[in-house]
């Protein structure tokens, strides 16, 4: 199968193509990188040609309200047209665990105007949603930053390993269309402010965390379960201890390989 993956430079992408590859499937990364930018649509008839299958994991270089939304917005319609052309079968786009609740937020109303033009186009789809990647959970950080303070709404959180996203996102884009949403989370839940806190603690990041149910996430209130998967969902392998040796492991490497 020729699959395409928009995006498949990134962290989901890049291990997104590595998967499929080894699974024998022609995959093809397209992002500014290869010559491709969704935005103009630059290359992308062209890399679409003779796809059975299109994956969307790219994301927009800024998250600021309306750049996000235009980027989702244009994006998304510029490829969706080019599978019409090009008899794409399959489109498989990559989403957020409660994108349906969470329409405070700018960056998830661009996510909802993606999804809406995905579900509107006519081609068969599916679009996964998960939950956050441990990789993301620095620029989490970041965002909930007041000053010297991380604010944090002490909630349920499930993340899981950007490894587990691919392998699911892969998965799904080699089955039937869904025709709908399916859900996947990590294998572990814990409080929000307490993986931030942890997080920090190993990179003895000096901010204090504080549990503040009012602090907004990317500008959404959250409730208890706003950011958790349905019951039923799929679950990821990777749990925060072995995230946390792979990654250590992985830092070692360049080290050990200079010896
Ligand atoms: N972060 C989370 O916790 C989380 C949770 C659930 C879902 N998601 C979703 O996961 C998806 C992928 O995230 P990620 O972290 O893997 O992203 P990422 O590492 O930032 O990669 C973004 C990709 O998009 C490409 N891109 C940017 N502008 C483009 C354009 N104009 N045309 C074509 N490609 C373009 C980039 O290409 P270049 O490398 O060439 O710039 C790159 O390959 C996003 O849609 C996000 O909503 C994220």
């Amino acid at each position: 199968m020729k699959i395409v993956i928009i995006g498949g430079t990134g962290l989901i992408g890049s291990k997104v193509v590595q998967k499929l590859r080894e699974h024998g499937h022609e995959a093809v990364p397209a992002s500014p990188d290869t010559g491709v930018n969704t935005l103009t649509g630059e290359g992308l008839a062209e890399a679409l040609k003779g796809a059975d299958v299109v994956i969307d994991v790219s994301n927009s270089p800024s998250f600021e309200d309306a750049a996000v939304l235009k980027f989702f917005q244009t994006s998304t319609s510029n490829i969706l047209a080019a599978e019409k052309k090009a008899g794409v079968r399959h489109h498989v786009a990559l989403s957020v665990v409660g994108t349906e609740r969470l329409s405070e937020s700018g960056y998830i109303r661009a996510k909802q105007a993606q999804e809406k033009l995905i579900r509107e186009s006519g081609i068969p789809y599916s679009i996964v949603h998960a939950t956050q990647f441990f990789e993301f959970v620095p620029r989490i950080a970041d965002d909930l930053t007041v000053g010297t303070e991380v604010r944090v709404p002490p909630v349920l959180f499930q993340p899981m390993a950007a490894e587990d996203v691919a392998k699911t996102v892969g998965k799904v884009s080699v089955g039937p269309p869904l025709n709908g949403v399916i859900e996947v989370g990590g294998p572990e839940q814990f409080r929000f402010d307490e993986i931030i806190r942890r997080a920090l603690a190993a990179r003895k990041d000096p901010r204090a965390v504080i549990a503040d149910p009012k602090a907004r996430y990317f500008g959404a209130t959250l409730s208890e379960r706003s950011l958790v998967p349905d019951e039923g969902a799929r679950v990821g392998e990777v749990t925060l201890e072995m995230y946390v040796k792979q990654k250590a492991a992985a830092a070692a490497q360049p080290a050990a390989a200079g010896r």
